[in-house]
């Protein structure tokens, strides 16, 4: 089986949890879904693939511009191990709506995972998460999906996997429908008086929204609030409001003080 990992991390805390996970579940392919101006189409995944599909959950959904970037892919019955990382509050709906996705795009999901890590807008929430703890914990997950993945391919080349099989393999996600709204939040960092407009916020954003001639500024209608700008910056020029953010972290105090802890979903094993 050849493992591919197809990540969206704009401040890397997703890719984080990836790595850890990759030091058991070995990756053959990253694919990195945060370059803009990319031609996804290109990628084809069939049975022989196993694709770790991994996104930040964004209000407890998983970032638009992901699943556009998704559903140009050629898929064909690839097996699909989805993981939502998120920042100590919820995930909500991110794993099922990915779940349901990568069903239509032609994946058959196999495990799915929460995972935590610092949170990004807000970061003394999960901070310095993913840590070693969650390390070995996302070390044990990623043992129990390998050899879960490994068994049932000895079995399709023993017996020949029909559909009524592969049913029961597909995991019990949680998360409803009609999922959890989300229209962005009113998050917009801007540059201030350190930027000597060196144009890396503007070349990473992966939507587009800093205008290469003028990376100073920012395309609110565009800009998805991923903090990308923010953690790429070498001169930490660009910034978030700070009364916003500590409106936020105090709205937020309840949920999110609590450390919660990574999770696996799993279908039966047979
Ligand atoms: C726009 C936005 C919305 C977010 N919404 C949530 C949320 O609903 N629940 C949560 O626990 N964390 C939320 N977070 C935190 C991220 O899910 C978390 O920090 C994640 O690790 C970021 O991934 P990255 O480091 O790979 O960019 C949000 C972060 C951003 C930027």
């Amino acid at each position: 089986m050849k493992v591919n990992c197809l990540y969206f991390s704009p401040t890397g805390g997703t890719k984080r949890v990836m790595d850890f996970m990759a030091e058991e579940l070995p990756v053959d392919c990253w694919v990195d879904l945060s370059v803009r101006d990319f031609d996804y189409s290109q990628f084809s995944f069939d049975e022989k693939d196993v694709c770790l599909i991994a996104v930040p959950s964004y209000g407890g959904r998983v970032p638009g511009i992901v699943l556009e970037r998704l559903r140009s892919m050629q898929v064909r019955g690839a097996r699909a191990v989805l993981v939502a990382v998120y920042g100590n509050r919820h995930y909500d709906d991110t794993l099922l709506e990915l779940r349901n996705e990568a069903v239509s795009s032609g994946f058959v999901v196999r495990a799915a995972v929460a995972a935590l890590a610092e949170h990004s807008i807000v970061r003394q929430y999960a901070a310095g998460r993913p840590d070693e703890e969650d390390r070995k914990q996302l070390h044990e997950l990623a043992r129990k999906i390998k050899s879960s993945l490994e068994a049932e391919g000895e079995c399709a080349q023993v017996s020949g996997a029909d559909s009524e099989e592969e049913d029961e393999r597909e995991p019990l996600i949680p998360g409803n429908m009609p999922y959890r709204e989300y229209h962005g939040v009113p998050v917009k960092p801007k540059a201030g008086k350190a930027c000597n407009k060196c144009g890396k916020c503007a070349q990473l954003c992966p939507v587009g929204a800093i205008p290469k001639d003028e990376p100073g500024s920012v395309e609110e209608e565009k800009c998805i609030s991923c903090m990308r700008c923010v953690s790429v910056c070498p001169q930490h020029a660009r910034k978030v409001n700070p009364i916003i953010i500590m409106a936020t972290a105090k709205k937020l105090k309840n949920v999110c003080s609590e450390r919660k802890e990574n999770e696996l979903f799993i279908g039966s094993q047979q």
